[in-house]
């Protein structure tokens, strides 16, 4: 089990105010920047790319930044995500021909590499590339948006993969994305996470410090 580590995710950010909001939400104690990348094809959103990537670059983040593609096809963004300075390119298996591919052009770039896999995706794929990633991420939530509620479910299929990452005995962080908050949190470590992407239960309040140290006691127990 990786430490701990929380990822605001910076959809519910204030876009018009994006370097200071990422800025502030560090300053609060998170860990990961996540960032999530809709193309309005995969999923029915649109968002950010890789030169909003490279504008935190120039205005100074220093944290490690989560790319969650929810894009098809992946190949031909991860090498623009690359120079744009991502520390993690994670993407959904269903979204790429190949997956082995896309895991090692993204390692070969330097980035960890990460598969995502939504609510009722199964985990079938993940057995014949462990030795290729760095992150596994679980939805719990359909990908597109944020502010939905957590899925119950999920919890299983956590526990299920942490057994598959334990198996491994490979650094890899599991990480859940969706309907995270301060009530669910240990909830969700108890099952297996170990990286916690929150987007509306942090951007959602003014003081992002407070809702990070009540996850982080929920943490520790
Ligand atoms: C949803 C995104 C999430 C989203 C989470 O497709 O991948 O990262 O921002 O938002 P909350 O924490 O509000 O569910
Ligand atoms: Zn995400």
């Amino acid at each position: 089990m990786q430490p701990f580590a929380i990822a605001p995710s910076i959809l519910s950010a204030d876009f018009a105010r994006l370097g200071e909001e990422v800025d502030r939400v560090l300053a609060a104690g998170a860990d990961i920047v996540h960032f999530d990348v809709m193309d309005n094809h995969y999923v029915p959103n649109l968002t950010i790319g890789p030169m909003v990537c490279s504008a935190l670059r120039k205005y100074g983040i220093q944290a490690p930044i989560d790319v969650h593609l929810m894009v098809k096809p992946v190949d031909r963004i991860i090498g623009d995500f690359l120079e744009a300075g991502a520390s993690y390119i994670t993407f959904h298996p269903e979204a790429t021909e190949h997956i082995d591919r896309s895991l090692q052009l993204i390692k070969a770039g330097g980035a960890k590499a990460g598969l995502v896999f939504n609510p009722a995706t199964s985990l079938d794929c993940l057995k014949y590339v462990l030795d290729k990633v760095d992150m596994v991420l679980l939805m719990s939530v359909n990908p597109g948006f944020g502010g939905q509620s957590f899925i119950p479910k999920t919890l299983d299929k956590l526990r299920e993969a942490r057994a598959l990452i334990d198996q491994s005995g490979q650094t890899i962080r599991l990480e859940i994305d969706g309907g995270v908050n301060v009530k669910n949190i240990r909830s969700i470590a108890e099952a297996g996470a170990d990286t916690f992407v929150a987007g509306s239960a942090i951007f959602g309040q003014s003081d992002y410090r407070s809702v990070i140290q009540a996850m982080r006691a929920e943490l520790a127990g």
